[in-house]
């Protein structure tokens, strides 16, 4: 399964800006902005931040009013405020430097359980898996599982799942393959199965 995923992303992939470098930076600021924001709306403002806030160490110098007016439009701004403390917290106490730890990372403001994983796979090559909404729609339906999708059992399963399956090569790629599977093939609504990659596997 993981093969015929990683075959299919290969052709199929999106390119998004913060695809085409990638830098711990970058997948940190592209995975708070894609938290509760759609990819179409997400990169002008994932372009003009990286104009604005190239690197933590700038991001962590400017005033909280100039980073508030950058995100203005895409809501839920405690993502804003929780960037440019964690980048203060960085500079100060980490030499700058992003953690790769998931572990540590999910000790920072805004990141948790996904974010430390889609960081630490994408950026680092680390094995961690990442549930997002797209993943957890795919792996409910590839292994039939008709607990509620929210439901504590179910999460569990879920990352259990996430855990096992991760493609230990590119657990990176494994991932984003899963997100834009979820986004282009396995979507809510009408799915489309007869050009899905991993069909034979699905329950
Ligand atoms: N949604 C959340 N993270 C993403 C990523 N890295 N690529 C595409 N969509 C995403």
């Amino acid at each position: 399964m993981q093969k015929k995923l990683l075959d299919w992303f290969d052709r199929n992939k999106r390119t998004l800006p913060w695809r085409t470098t990638r830098t711990p930076y970058r997948t940190w600021i592209s995975e708070i902005m894609l938290q509760q924001t759609r990819v179409e709306t997400v990169i002008p403002y994932f372009l003009r931040w990286m104009e604005l806030f190239p690197d933590v160490a700038t991001l962590a110098a400017s005033d909280e009013q100039s980073v508030l007016k950058c995100w203005e439009g895409l809501g839920y701004y405690h993502r804003a405020r929780a960037l440019h403390q964690t980048a203060i917290i960085i500079n100060q106490t980490m030499g700058c430097v992003f953690p790769s730890d998931p572990k540590v990372m999910q000790k920072l403001p805004g990141i948790g359980r996904y974010t430390a994983g889609a960081i630490a796979s994408i950026a680092f090559g680390i094995r961690a898996a990442a549930l997002d909404g797209n993943i957890r729609r795919v792996y409910s339906r590839t292994a039939d599982i008709s607990l509620p999708l929210r439901s504590s059992e179910c999460e569990k399963i879920l990352w259990q799942i996430a855990d096992e399956l991760l493609d230990p090569d590119r657990p990176g790629d494994y991932n984003e393959a899963l997100m834009d599977l979820g986004n282009a093939i396995c979507t809510s609504l009408n799915p489309h199965c007869e050009s899905c990659p991993i069909k034979p596997f699905c329950h």
